[in-house]
């Protein structure tokens, strides 16, 4: 369509458009658009209707709040029945109780990616828009530069790669901790799976909900930590470094990633000494 074709109002609605993508806008919470202008008022949000196909919010265990303890307890199940990575990334599938799911930004689940038996678990927060349409992790921007990073380091094909949660947040807003909490059991599983030797956290959110702490990312990162299975049977070396996400944004700290990586290669590749 030409400039000239378009009517006022498409011209109106595009530039809208625009204005919202410029704004990061990049998803929509609600089946409809809701006029919140029309008629000089803003108008109460009336809520939406569902349509059959779309995935419906199970009544408990959705939001938050009491109900968590429930989404986990039945993540745990389905997380302690599935005998391999396939029936893994099955049961994550048909899981309902991370609420992110039904938050109108995700399409599909996404697991994870790499070698099934892994020396090097990689952890990151959550899918984006481009993991989400591909249904892996770390495939956008951010996974680019963390698949060069690690082919420079030598570990291109000696990771596993997966998030602490499955479905991408809206807006790529971070995961909250009680979302986090409700997939770990699913995270747990992979971890026992994979059996890798060390894990590599990338950014805050996953540094914070694995370890259990507290600090920034600046002051955790570099550092070995122990990361526990919930029921304390295993217990892996962690190191939590900078999100790719970060590094794009901040190009000089790759620097700062880059040590990490050399540290933890230097750990991964020292052979096992007798106890
Ligand atoms: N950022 C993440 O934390 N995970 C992905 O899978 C992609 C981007």
């Amino acid at each position: 369509m030409t400039e000239t074709s378009r009517t006022p109002p498409e011209r109106a609605a595009e530039s809208l458009l625009a204005f919202w993508a410029e704004a990061g806008v990049d998803a929509m919470l609600l089946d409809e658009p809701l006029d919140r202008i029309a008629a000089g008022r803003i108008i109460p949000p009336k809520p939406p209707e569902r349509r059959s196909e779309a995935p419906q919010k199970p009544a408990a265990a959705a939001r938050g709040g009491p109900d968590v303890s429930a989404a986990i307890a039945e993540a745990r199940r389905a997380a302690g029945e599935a005998k391999d990575l396939e029936a893994l990334k099955a049961a994550i599938a048909a899981f309902e109780g991370c609420p992110i799911r039904f938050e109108g930004a995700a399409r599909q689940a996404v697991f994870a990616r790499g070698r099934p038996d892994a020396p090097l678990m990689v952890i990151g927060e959550g899918p984006g828009a481009e993991e989400d349409q591909r249904g892996e992790p770390f495939v956008g921007r951010a996974g680019q530069l963390l698949d060069r990073m690690l082919a420079a380091a030598g570990l291109k094909d000696r990771v596993f790669i997966t998030n602490t949660v499955f479905w991408r947040p809206p807006g790529n807003r971070t995961p909250s901790a009680a979302e986090q909490m409700v997939c770990a059991p699913f995270v747990e599983r992979a971890i026992e799976l994979v059996a890798p030797r060390m894990i590599l956290l990338l950014g805050a959110a996953a540094a914070k909900s694995m370890l259990k702490r507290d600090e920034g990312i600046l002051s955790l990162r570099g550092r070995w930590f122990e990361w526990r299975s919930a029921d304390e049977t295993l217990e892996l070396p962690a190191m939590p470094t900078l999100h790719p996400a970060f590094l794009l944004r901040q190009p000089a700290a790759k620097k700062k990633a880059w040590s990490d990586l050399m540290t933890l290669t230097e750990r991964l590749d020292r052979p096992d000494r007798p106890h």
